[in-house]
C-alpha cells in the first residue's frame, strides 16, 4: 500500500547506482563527493534512518516570527544555552542564509549547509542540495537537528519526528515566520513555562511536539 509518511518513504527507497558508504572524515572530500562526484552514488541506509529521531528545533514568537534581517529577534540566553545542550555532539542542517548568519560553524556539531548553488563552500560545514543527501550525512547519529530557518524548517518539517519549540509569548516585527504545526499530525508531550525576569522581558515556554 502507498505509504504518505516521507520519512517511510525515505526509509524505504534505495537511491540507485553504485553503492559506497561514507566512511571518509574529511569534509572536503564528502563535499566534493556529494557535490561534484559524478560517479558518486549513495544508498539510503533504511536501518540506519529508521533509528533517526529528527528533530526540529527553532523559538518562534506568538505570531510565529523567527527572524528579521537574517538575523535573530530577542536574545534568551537560557534558551541558546538549552539550543547548545541540546545540540552539541549532533548534526546540525541550515539553510545557506542561516548559515551566513553566524559568525562560523558550531563548534562541537556536524554542520550540514544546504544550497542549491554548486559551487557554495562553508568553512567547517558540509554542503549538500537535497533532503535526502542532508540526511545521509548524519550518518550514525541518531538525533540529527533541523536548525532552520524559515525555508529549511518548512522543507524538513514532514520528515521530522519531534518538535522542540520555544514559544516566545510576544509578537515581533520579522521578515521570516515559522511554518503552522499541523494539530492533526503533531501532539504536545512536554510543556514548559518560563517566567519573564528583570532581566529578561519575555516570558516563552518550551514545548515538545511528537508525530502523532
Ligand atoms: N528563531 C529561530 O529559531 C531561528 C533559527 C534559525 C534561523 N532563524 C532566522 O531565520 C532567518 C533565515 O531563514 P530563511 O528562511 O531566510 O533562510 P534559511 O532557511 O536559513 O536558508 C535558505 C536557503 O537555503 C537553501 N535552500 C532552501 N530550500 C532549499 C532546497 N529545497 N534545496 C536546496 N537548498 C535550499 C537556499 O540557499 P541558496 O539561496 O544558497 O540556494 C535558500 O536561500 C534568519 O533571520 C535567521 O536569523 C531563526
Amino acid at each position: 500500500m502507498f505509504d504518505s509518511n516521507p520519512k517511510k518513504i525515505l526509509e524505504n527507497s534505495y537511491l540507485k547506482g553504485r553503492s559506497r558508504s561514507i566512511k571518509q572524515n574529511d569534509i572536503k572530500s564528502l563535499n566534493e563527493q556529494i557535490l561534484y562526484g559524478d560517479e558518486f552514488v549513495f544508498k539510503i541506509n533504511s536501518t540506519m534512518l529508521k533509528k533517526k529521531t529528527i528533530t526540529l528545533i527553532a523559538a518562534a514568537a506568538v505570531n510565529d516570527a523567527l527572524g528579521k534581517d537574517n538575523d535573530l529577534i530577542w536574545h534568551i540566553s537560557e534558551d541558546l544555552k538549552r539550543f547548545k545542550r541540546l545540540t552539541s555532539g549532533h548534526a546540525i542542517i541550515m539553510g545557506r542564509k542561516t548559515f551566513e548568519s553566524m559568525p562560523k560553524a558550531l563548534p562541537n556539531r556536524t554542520n550540514i549547509v544546504l544550497t542549491r548553488n554548486k559551487n557554495y563552500k562553508a568553512e567547517g560545514a558540509l554542503v549538500t542540495s537535497t533532503v535526502e543527501k542532508a540526511l545521509v550525512l548524519t550518518k550514525e547519529d541518531i538525533q540529527p537537528f533541523i536548525i532552520g530557518g524559515a525555508q529549511i524548517y518548512s522543507l524538513f518539517m514532514e520528515y521530522c519526528d519531534r518538535i522542540e519549540l520555544t514559544r516566545v509569548h510576544h509578537e515581533f516585527e520579522a521578515d521570516v515566520f515559522f511554518p503552522k504545526i499541523d494539530a492533526s499530525k503533531w501532539k504536545i508531550s512536554k510543556k514548559e513555562f518560563v517566567s519573564k525576569t528583570e532581566n529578561q522581558p519575555y516570558s516563552y515556554s518550551y514545548i515538545t511536539y511528537e508525530k502523532k
